[in-house]
């Protein structure tokens, strides 16, 4: 009970910042904690928000690249205008709004992934866990062939099954790949965010992300070396509507 107590106090707390700081959700101070530690996003760059809805990375991203830069964000939901942000409603799973994306890029590559995406959940924590590391792993996939050697991928994960898997296959992509719990984050649920720093498109396997990563929580399940252990924990749920 008291965890509890503590838990809503925090997040209350960070929602009232977000308000007061002009941010459209609590989630923006993830992403500030996040660049206040590895200062990944820089005046100039071209960043790609996926899962931008309501719009807290987009205004952050916005704030750090200036006017010379350029945020482009898609969502399954339409986002409210942030000023300074080019935001596209769709799935990033489709290859419609892949093509849209290439389009507003218009040859650019990107210097900054950030994605904060979570699917839709069906509230089993195995299934939904292993969608969204499914997920994560095809965001992968789309975002490295745009992403300009040296740049970045910060990517939010759930704790569990896959975890390692999906780190060991991302790693030949990039010379420093680390975990980072910001403080906004702590406590409220079982996120963690993955920071992928100097992509290194020359060492990369040519074999996409969510094919070798598929392959070896296969191999992992079928040697029954799988403890899914048990959670009180939730995804953080986004629901529509
Ligand atoms: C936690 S919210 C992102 C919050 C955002 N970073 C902010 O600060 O405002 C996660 C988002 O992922 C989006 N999402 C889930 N699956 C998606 C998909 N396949 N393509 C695009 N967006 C997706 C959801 O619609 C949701 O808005």
């Amino acid at each position: 009970m008291a965890e509890h107590w503590v838990e809503n106090h925090r997040r209350d707390s960070w929602r009232r910042q977000a308000k007061a700081g002009g941010y459209r959700a609590r989630s923006a101070f993830k992403l500030k904690q996040i660049q206040q530690r590895f200062e990944l996003l820089r005046e100039g760059d071209v960043v790609l928000d996926v899962g931008c809805h309501p719009g807290g990375w987009a205004q952050v991203a916005v704030e750090e690249v200036g006017e010379t830069g350029t945020v482009i964000g898609i969502d399954l939901q339409a986002t409210q205008p942030v000023d300074g942000a080019i935001l596209l409603t769709g799935d990033v799973t489709d290859p419609l709004i892949q093509s849209r994306l290439l389009e507003v890029l218009d040859g650019r590559e990107i210097n900054a992934i950030v994605s904060d995406i979570s699917p839709d959940i069906t509230g089993n924590w195995d299934i939904d866990q292993s969608v969204a590391m499914s997920l994560v792993a095809m965001v992968f996939d789309f975002g490295l062939p745009r992403l300009a050697a040296g740049g970045t991928f910060v990517t939010k994960m759930f704790q569990g099954v896959g975890v390692e898997e999906l780190i060991a296959e991302v790693r030949p992509h990039f010379s420093k790949v680390r975990r980072f719990s910001p403080e906004a984050s702590r406590n409220s649920s079982s996120e963690v965010y993955l920071i992928c720093r100097n992509h290194t498109p020359w060492g990369a396997p040519e074999t996409p992300v969510s094919e070798r990563y598929e392959a070896s929580l296969g191999q992992r399940l079928n040697g029954e070396s799988i403890d899914v252990e048990p959670t009180t924990t939730r995804f953080k749920v986004h629901r529509r509507g």
